[in-house]
């Protein structure tokens, strides 16, 4: 199958299993949670690349593992993004109307259930995570290990620490560490922490472990760069969002600090890291390495 037909599928069998997990008829008490589910399977559903599941699923793959067993840690990553992203767009955050070609979550809901809908899937992704956890009792330490790592990346060592460097910092103007933290920190942790995760449910190597840590860390700061330019350079129509929203809140982003050559200069030597680091897994890493090369030249 070739990438681009590779990525469809997955994607499909992602939203397949998304819809699973938000059937209306898995719920209790839907005289009070209706609107709430309603609320966060219109995010989920508004679209999205789905970039994480498929990281977390493909590493899984590489190594050897079954997408029976990584796909719901595909899905609940999946849900802790949409939560940061419905998160991020309220108005005492970015402040943003438009996400993945829609209204945002609260022009929608309203505030108060925008922000339970982000804690809504923000919990129930965990739920998933120990439920599939708990069909697998055989490879428990490895969903153990995993699901660590995605609490760690999503708290407060991984993104939450990023969004806050980036809330405390708007306004005022930074230095390439911090920026560099800010990047790795509010986008690079769920990115970096979804091959881990996917490729430490097998019993692999130590090395290897390090090797898909550097592919996952400059592939996550890459991604971030990109969508700092494509805030300037971009089209709604691709993007989904509106551009301009770093201006508006006087982000400190890339592009603003560096240019844009040197912007894309620094993406183009991440992405060629990462490309290499995966030589020890040959011919298995080549979807892996063209999910790389991709986020060079996204434009969505
Ligand atoms: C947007 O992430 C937020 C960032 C971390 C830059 P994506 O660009 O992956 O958004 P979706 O999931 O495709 O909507
Ligand atoms: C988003 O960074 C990071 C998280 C949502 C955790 P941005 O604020 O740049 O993302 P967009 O541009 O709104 O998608
Ligand atoms: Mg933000
Ligand atoms: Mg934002
Ligand atoms: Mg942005």
């Amino acid at each position: 199958m070739n990438f681009k037909d590779r990525y469809i599928s997955l994607q499909n069998k992602i939203n397949y299993q998304l819809e699973n997990y938000l059937d209306m008829d898995n719920f209790e008490h839907l005289s009070y949670s209706q609107r709430i589910i309603d609320a966060m399977r219109y995010s989920i559903f508004a679209g999205g690349k789905r970039l994480r599941p498929i990281l977390l699923i493909s590493a899984n793959s590489m190594v050897g593992g079954c997408m029976e067993e990584s796909i719901p840690l595909a899905c609940a990553i999946e849900m802790i993004h949409t939560y940061s992203l419905i998160h991020d767009d309220l108005p005492s955050m970015d402040d943003d109307e438009y996400r993945r070609g829609k209204p945002t979550n609260h022009m929608v809901y309203g505030e108060d259930i925008a922000i339970l809908a982000g804690d809504a899937l923000l919990n129930m992704a965990y739920e998933i995570m120990l439920d599939n956890a708990n069909g697998y009792l055989d490879n428990i330490n490895n969903h153990l290990k995993a699901m660590s790592i995605i609490a760690s990346a999503s708290g407060i060592n991984g993104m939450i620490s990023g969004q806050v460097a980036d809330i405390m910092y708007q306004d005022s103007s930074v230095d390439s560490d911090l920026l560099e933290f800010i990047h790795r920190y509010k986008t690079g942790a769920l990115i970096r922490a979804s091959v881990l995760a996917g490729a430490i449910l097998e019993n692999i190597d130590e090395a290897l472990i390090e090797s898909i840590e550097i592919y996952g860390n400059n592939i996550g700061l890459a991604f971030q760069i990109t969508d700092d330019m494509l805030d300037i350079t971009g089209t709604f129509e691709k993007l989904g969002k509106k551009v301009g929203s770093d201006k508006k809140n006087k982000k400190n982003t890339y592009p603003l600090l560096f240019g844009f050559d040197e912007s894309k200069r620094r993406v183009k030597a991440l992405i060629e890291e990462a490309i290499d680091v995966l030589e020890p897994f040959g011919d298995k890493a080549e979807f892996l390495k063209q999910l790389a090369r991709d986020i060079a030249d996204r434009q969505s």
